[in-house]
């Protein structure tokens, strides 16, 4: 970049700042209206950079629309709009420890002081900032950034959003308070809604943040109900009575009147402890529940905000410190052809070891069969790869000037590479399935793994390397082998001439592990009932769908039943399962294999009862609990009688004695009182939620 820079002429600067605009400003338009990106984040980084050092160099180029001028993107008209009495601001960027070095100087020079200077260190959510307003302590107003001063009237929708407070009663909270922070989708919410919204043959979100974007700016707010977005709160708008120093004060207190904060705030002391607290925080984010894409520093004391003030639309006294960009390039030394439990065709790129953002990758995949055309991605090439969302390695794209000459295209195979039947293209996917079904070792041995796997049956001791083994030596050729792998051994099986397996005898084994593996199989001869449709492995069946047909279903024998007899009004509707599923579904009754399967399981295997589960896991028995409000999925009848059955006591009023109060819509007088009282309150879904996850 430094060369183009000292190099460009201003000819040529002038058409690229041009470009640079243009290219922002669709890439704006794709990511805060369409909630769609155009770019990654890494590429509109790259460009705003560009930009920023062109325009120093040339100030006379500085165009009326140049994106150093703006705050997202103009407004879509379908909302109501708000104004920003205090405008809601963007961060500087900062990407390395030395530009940090530099922030912190220049903050110090700015004040003319030389003292260390105290500063928050606050993971940057990757979300959609928002801004809540209350007057009197009730919420009356919730709205987007928009372009900083003009947002999008939002109040329904994140209203819908658990942990935010309708009302605060609290003595030092201002009589008008506008709360300001982040909304977002944990990773596992985010998985969750995509395999929900494939099965529906919806859109597929692209990363966490857009799909907290669609899911918030929804015009019917009952559809951001059901999608689990969460929010934190990290700064302030239009305060009546700024009543705090300094920023962790303002944390403490947000806390305090009962606001998501987030645990990783941390106060720093001097420039060691902010750098300090960078370096833990990328090791650390990996393993955190939600995507955050830097940290963001802010002066702590208020009174040197005030004094450093504003730049024209960042504030001097904070700036965000972008984590570096997971890419990497290297070279891919080999395309390999997977076969899945459903006989899909997946390709996996085979890499030259390569350490994106402190991770060594070896392998990315490549999706299908039209992501290696579209991308025109052949073995031997060098690729850029990228890590989406610290997930799973991607290959962005071909490093086209680095390809040897003569590199053939890669001829994507038409038939399955392990059992060669013919693998054909369905009409309507770009997936290719091999048609091999379970005479396919792979797809055979890959059932079995998911079986055994840790959202199914959850069998210790079988691990990959072993179904494997098992497989080849024909001792598992499906799951019901699994439980008849005991009698086998000890040789009481009528078949078993030569005495049995004697797994006992095999090379690492011994009397200890095979006693192990055995009770681990015996202590999954109950499963519930979600467990076990999952396990069995159907097409397009994750675990959240399971877990509505168990439901909806109750007991197994009603589920199968109705699957056989092809009745499946039942199934369509359910809210997340649509046709192309529910064909999965009578698919895999219809065939005879899986029938005897499934019939052999049930002769090893007890399936509990949906409600079964319920009762004896109860967290709310013996507890006292109200409903309140209108509540979207039950009728009070029925959430009373849920009650009953999970052996709480259902009350009619609020007392000191109440454990619990859930809350639906149109909420009154229960839910202050519960607030007062300091009583647990629920929302509907995290009621549903609790039921079905204990
Ligand atoms: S403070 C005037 N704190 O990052 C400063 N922003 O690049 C206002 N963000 O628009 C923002 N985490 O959407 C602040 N702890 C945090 C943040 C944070 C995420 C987002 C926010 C903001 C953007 C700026």
């Amino acid at each position: 970049m430094q060369n183009y820079i000292t190099e460009v002429t201003e000819e040529q600067a002038k058409k690229d700042l041009e470009f640079i605009a243009n290219e922002m400003a669709k890439a704006d338009i794709a990511y805060y209206q369409n909630d769609d990106p155009y770019l990654t984040d890494a590429e509109y980084d790259e460009l705003k950079l560009k930009n920023e050092l062109l325009e120093k160099k040339f100030p006379h180029l500085i165009r009326a629309d140049s994106p150093s001028k703006k705050i997202g993107a103009p407004i879509k008209n379908d909302f109501a709009k708000v104004e920003h009495k205090v405008p809601m601001l963007s961060l500087g960027d900062i990407f390395s420890e030395d530009e940090l070095i530099d922030f912190v100087k220049s903050v110090q020079r700015f004040l003319n002081t030389s003292d260390d200077i105290e500063m928050t260190s606050e993971p940057k959510m990757d979300g959609l900032s928002f801004s809540a307003r209350y007057e009197n302590g009730m919420l009356v107003k919730g709205a987007t950034r928009g372009d900083g001063k003009i947002g999008e009237d939002i109040t329904a929708n994140l209203k819908t959003i658990s942990g935010l407070p309708h009302f605060v009663n609290a003595p030092d909270f201002p009589s008008v308070m506008e709360v300001r922070g982040e909304v977002y989708m944990s990773k596992a919410d985010f998985f969750a809604l995509n395999e929900k919204q494939a099965a529906q043959n919806k859109k597929i979100f692209a990363n966490p943040r857009n799909a907290a974007a669609g899911s918030l700016r929804q015009l019917d707010s009952n559809i951001t109900k059901k999608r689990n977005l969460s929010l934190l709160v990290y700064t302030w708008g239009e305060v009546s009575d700024i009543n705090w120093q300094t920023q962790a004060e303002f944390l403490q207190r947000v806390k305090d009147w009962g606001f998501p904060v987030n645990p990783y705030n941390k106060l720093c002391h001097n420039l060691e402890e902010v750098i300090d607290s960078y370096k833990i925080l990328l090791q650390t984010r990996a393993d955190l529940p939600y995507d955050i894409d830097g940290i963001v520093y802010k002066v702590n004391s208020l009174e040197l905000q005030n004094r450093l003030g504003f730049l024209t639309r960042t504030p001097r006294f904070a700036i965000a410190h972008k984590f570096p960009a997971e890419k990497a390039i290297t070279r891919i030394n080999n395309i390999r052809v997977q076969v899945g439990r459903t006989g899909a065709l997946t390709p996996v790129a085979d890499l030259e070891s390569v350490n994106v953002g402190g991770v060594m990758v070896s392998h990315a995949t490549l999706h299908n069969e039209d992501e290696i055309k579209r991308k025109d991605i052949r073995i031997g090439d060098y690729v850029q790869i990228q890590r989406a969302g610290d997930v799973i390695p991607q290959v962005v794209s071909v490093v086209k000037e680095k390809r040897q000459q003569n590199l053939p295209e890669f001829e994507f195979p038409k038939f399955c590479p392990e059992c060669g039947a013919h693998a054909i293209k369905e009409d309507d996917g770009a997936v290719r399935r091999c048609t091999g079904g379970l005479s396919c070792p792979a797809q055979a041995i890959e059932r079995i793994k998911h079986f055994v796997s840790r959202d199914a049956f959850n069998i210790e001791g079988l691990g990959a390397k072993i179904v494997e083994d098992f497989y080849k030596e024909k001792i598992l050729e499906n799951p019901a082998d699994i439980f008849t792998l005991e009698e086998r051994n000890d040789g009481d099986d009528l078949f078993s001439a030569f005495g049995g397996l004697q797994l006992e005898q095999r090379e690492g084994w011994g009397k200890k592990s095979v006693d192990n593996l055995f009770k681990a199989i015996r202590e999954k001869t109950q499963i519930d009932l979600q467990k076990f449709i999952y396990a069995l492995g159907i097409r397009q069946i994750g675990t959240a769908t399971a877990l509505l047909i168990a439901k909806n279903y109750i007991s197994f024998e009603n589920f199968k039943t109705a699957m056989q007899n092809e009745d499946i009004q039942k199934l369509l509707s359910i809210d997340g399962i649509g046709e192309a599923m529910a064909k999965d579904i009578v698919e895999f009754f219809k065939e005879e294999h899986n029938l005897k399967i499934v019939d052999k399981l049930l002769q090893y295997v007890t399936v509990k009862d949906y409600e079964q589960q319920e009762i004896s896991n109860s967290v709310f028995a013996d507890k006292t609990i109200v409903f309140t409000g209108t509540l979207e999925n039950l009728t009070r009848a029925e959430a009373k009688a849920l009650g009953v059955k999970l052996g709480a006591k259902v009350a009619g009023s609020v007392s000191n004695n109440t454990d619990y109060v859930i809350v639906g819509s149109d909420t009154g007088s229960k839910a202050k009182k519960a607030l007062e009282l300091g009583v647990k309150i629920l929302n509907e879904a995290e009621f549903l939620n609790l039921i079905q996850t204990k």
